[in-house]
């Protein structure tokens, strides 16, 4: 394998110790030669946010600092590590929100700069999409990634381990956004992902919703589904089948996303795809993947459950493939909200 070239000049493990606090989960993980989990503790802040309907971003970056000691030093524990044996010092540093980003890295530089380790910003997309790494130890670029999560979707051509071309975004809401809005709006509670996902089990798409394609682009726009199904809640009333609607929704949504990936496909003439983000937890989606699949003659991978939601492992995986490819951050590096995908590598 490539990386098994590069990792034979480096000519020893690799152990990186990396957080992830970009949003509502507070997470540190031990990751060896980027594809091997050696701990992963992931501190959720979802009931404390359920309350509110969504991520409150002060009570988030506050929940942070309450619990981020704790949790990776259970990380290095578990691992039964010490940060003498860690290579590498890994956070993310942005796309996310920006209080909780800072807990993040300000702690990873301190635990770096102390222990006088390297330290490396990691982009939070090229975590999802390495989260497949953990899983399927033979994936190798290139291959597509439909990343869908609750703050981004995007295809992507994984030209390399380190290098990405964005083929389509989404012009409006992210695909996980659009869960959160549709489940908020029927009365389900926050994140709607998971629950939409269960009550469509029960039910069959029979609402018709409408789907954007554009045409000579592979953008995504989810908001003209969101609105149709707002609108349909408020005409029908108590009348509306809620696991009708729910299997509408996604039935819609997984149209658009499959349509675009398969056309991403035979643009750049590849077989390989993989999916990545909170939202690829989707029954739906994978089954109809898989069926995509077999009938295109597709290889189709997926990260396991617990690496598809925000989790440092993720981190620690992308921090690897940066790493031996010789990247490292300074200790000016500074959190980045909206920081975009291949951005790094303009840099
Ligand atoms: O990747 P992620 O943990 O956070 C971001 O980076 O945004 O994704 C969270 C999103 C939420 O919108 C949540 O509703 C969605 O992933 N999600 C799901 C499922 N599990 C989580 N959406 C659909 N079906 C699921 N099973
Ligand atoms: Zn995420």
């Amino acid at each position: 394998m490539a990386e098994d070239l590069i990792k034979d000049n480096v000519n020893k493990d690799i152990v990186v110790l990396s957080i992830e606090s970009s949003c509502d989960e507070t997470s540190a993980a031990v990751v060896k030669n980027g594809r091997e989990v050696l701990s992963n503790i992931i501190a959720t802040q979802i009931d404390i946010h359920k309350r509110y309907g969504g991520v409150v971003p002060e009570i988030a970056s506050r929940n942070h600092v309450d619990c981020i000691s704790t949790v990776v030093d259970e990380a290095l524990n578990k691992a039964g590590t010490t940060l003498d044996d860690i290579d590498l010092v890994a956070c993310t540093y942005g796309p996310g929100l920006v209080g909780a980003l800072l807990v993040g890295l300000s702690t990873a530089k301190a635990m770096a700069y102390s222990a006088k380790k390297p330290f490396l910003g990691v982009h939070h997309i090229e975590g999802h999409i390495a989260a497949n790494y953990i899983t399927h130890k033979d994936l190798e670029p290139p291959y597509i990634c439909l990343v869908v999560s609750g703050g981004h979707s995007n295809l992507v051509y994984v030209k390399d381990y380190t290098e990405f071309e964005i083929l389509g975004r989404t012009r409006d809401d992210a695909v996980g956004e659009a869960f959160d809005k549709v489940s908020r709006v029927i009365g389900l509670e926050y994140p709607g992902g998971p629950k939409i996902d269960k009550l469509a089990k029960e039910g069959k798409p029979t609402y018709k919703l409408p789907k954007t394609f554009f045409e000579d682009s592979l953008d995504f726009s989810f908001s003209g589904i969101k609105t149709a199904v707002i609108n349909l809640v408020h005409k029908e009333g108590d009348k509306i089948n809620v696991p009708d609607l729910c299997a509408s929704f996604e039935e819609a949504v997984t149209d658009v996303l499959l349509s675009n990936l398969l056309k991403a496909c035979e643009m750049k003439g590849t077989t390989k795809v993989a999916l990545a983000g909170g939202v690829s937890a989707n029954s739906y989606l994978r089954s109809r993947l898989d069926k995509m699949g077999e009938e295109n003659n597709l290889m189709i991978y997926y990260p396991e459950l617990v690496y598809c939601t925000d989790n440092a492992a993720m981190i620690g995986a992308a921090a690897y493939f940066d790493y031996i490819a010789g990247k490292t951050s300074g200790w000016d590096l500074n959190a980045i909200p909206y920081l975009k995908l291949g951005d790094k590598l303009r840099k």
